[in-house]
């Protein structure tokens, strides 16, 4: 027996609540509280210095300047700073963050922003062009979810729905709206919901934002959902169920179909979280990717999050939360008749918003048509296919699951997080996983630039062909994530990462 890991899987057991409420109470004793605040100043020095590169390099301006800088001098300070920060994600070295990229659609969003840099939703009497544009990308995106196989005669059934500022809102507004519904009409005042582990971090942030329970269960050994599991956990008090198409740490997508028909039967929203595959997987099917069912032709999906921002191929800022009917989209809105302020209403969190956001989204949308996303996912496919082929074709790593295109991987015989750091040495920007420890690629259309996928392949074995060779060397991410995953340390892990968020205001 493993006793380390035996003790590990024993304190996985106990609530997250009482090992943070230990924690706190060590960290209260006088010397050893002393020693891990000394330790913290030691681990925040390096990363203060890694996320503040610029310091020694531009004047810092903690104070408005007392008379305005020449713009061309701002102007040439900025743009130099985006030439040292480009050329990584241009040349295909990052997974997923900057999904198109390439420099004539770059210089359209550039050119409907500056049309737009002054509009804003909120005013829709002054901009109604903004309402226009919101409301076809609501209709588009829901057209291609599945919305002509519902009725638009029934409002219970019609899909509608809202843009939002990205995934993570979307996700919260459905959940807020869930949860406003069920108190409402079914007077739950405790609610539940039910989420994959391998969902994404914001139904976390929605259950602590909006104080409701979220049950988390362990996935399968493909990593995903597992039906059964999922249904054992339901309760009188459950308001969603959660599946993702596909999962952020692994690119799997869970069994829809069987999730969300448990919710049907039951009573129970469902919510398909398709950020990340709502504008590849619909295009994959009509290439013919094998694509399980996942959207509103399924009678049990209520709502589903699809971001325009990742491969709907926008700027930054926006998404689609859909909903089956509008009393359930109802429940997301706020309004109010008594502030001395006027009436006021918005959709979403924010109030006033950018509407250049909504505009280029609208404008990306139109320019591409469906033969541009078709087109656009059949590289982004092709090339995951060969990076996958030409993976399996190195005995020390594998990959998880059966992805598309988010590819995660690990290796049985090495430290899979220090293969990260020697491609980061490479230039190479991955995202590092953990339980079980893994790291992945997001394959954009970066990546399907002439010789990138093969350069990824060259540099996978080069790092491993090093790792390898240097099993005793120090440094890097790898110890960092190492730590993270072992429980009686993760309330420093979780210290740090607050300090970390600190450190980015820094001035
Ligand atoms: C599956 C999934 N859901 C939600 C999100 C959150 O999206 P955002 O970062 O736009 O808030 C992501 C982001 O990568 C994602 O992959």
């Amino acid at each position: 027996m493993d006793i380390k890991k035996t003790a590990e899987w024993a304190l996985e057991q106990i609530d997250p609540r009482i090992v943070s409420w230990c924690f706190e109470q060590i960290k209260s004793l006088p010397i050893i509280g002393d020693i891990i605040l000394r330790e913290y100043d030691t681990v925040m020095k390096d990363i203060e210095f890694a996320v503040k590169p610029y310091k020694d390099l531009y004047e810092t301006f903690a104070t408005i300047p007392e008379r305005g800088r020449d713009k061309n001098d701002i102007i040439s300070m900025m743009e130099e700073m985006n030439a040292r920060e480009r050329s990584r994600w241009k040349d295909g070295f990052v997974s997923g963050a900057v999904y198109h990229g390439d420099e004539e659609h770059i210089d359209f969003l550039h050119k409907i922003y500056a049309i737009h840099s002054q509009s804003n939703p909120l005013h829709s009497d002054l901009w109604p062009s903004c309402t226009k544009f919101e409301a076809e990308i609501v209709s588009m995106t829901g057209h291609m979810l599945g919305a002509g196989s519902v009725s638009a005669e029934d409002p219970e059934q019609r899909i509608c729905g809202v843009v939002s500022s990205g995934g993570t809102e979307s996700i919260l507004l459905a959940m807020k709206a869930y949860r406003d519904r069920a108190r409402k009409e079914k007077n739950i005042t405790a609610p539940e919901m039910i989420v994959p582990t391998t969902a994404h971090a914001a139904f976390d942030k929605a259950s602590q934002y909006f104080n409701i329970k979220l049950i988390r269960v362990p996935v399968d050994h493909n990593y995903r959902a597992d039906v059964r599991a999922m249904e054992r956990a339901i309760t009188r008090r459950t308001i969603v169920l959660v599946g993702s198409s596909p999962s952020f740490p692994h690119g799997v997508i869970d069994p829809i179909e069987e999730l969300s028909e448990i919710a049907r039967k039951r009573g129970i929203g469902f919510h398909t979280d398709a950020c990340l595959g709502g504008f590849i997987l619909p295009w994959a099917e009509k290439l013919g990717y094998p694509v399980p069912p996942f959207n509103f032709r399924l009678p049990g999906v209520t709502t589903i999050s699809a971001d325009t921002h990742k491969y709907g191929y926008s700027t930054k800022g926006t998404s689609v939360i859909l909903y089956r009917g509008s009393n359930l989209r109802r429940y997301q809105y706020y309004t109010t008749t008594d502030w001395p302020g006027g009436l006021y209403f918005s959709p979403t969190f924010a109030g006033s918003r950018p509407g250049a956001m909504s505009a280029t989204c609208w404008a990306t949308m139109l320019a591409l048509g469906e033969k541009g996303y078709l087109e656009a996912t059949k590289s982004i496919l092709e090339t995951a296919d060969f990076i996958k082929a030409e993976m399996r074709k190195i005995p020390e790593v594998y990959i998880l699951g059966d992805p598309l295109w988010v590819i995660s991987f690990s290796s049985k015989s090495l430290d899979i997080y220090r293969i990260m750091d020697a491609m980061t040495q490479k230039n190479w920007n991955l995202n590092g996983l953990h339980k079980p420890p893994c790291v992945h690629l997001c394959v954009t259309l970066r990546h399907t630039q002439p010789g990138v996928a093969q350069r990824f392949i060259n540099d996978l074995r080069a790092s491993i062909e090093f790792v390898t060779a240097n099993p005793d060397q120090k440094g890097g991410m790898a110890p960092v994530y190492g730590m993270a995953a072992t429980i009686p340390v993760r309330g420093i892990v979780g210290d740090i990462l607050e300090r970390y968020l600190d450190s980015l205001y820094k001035v």
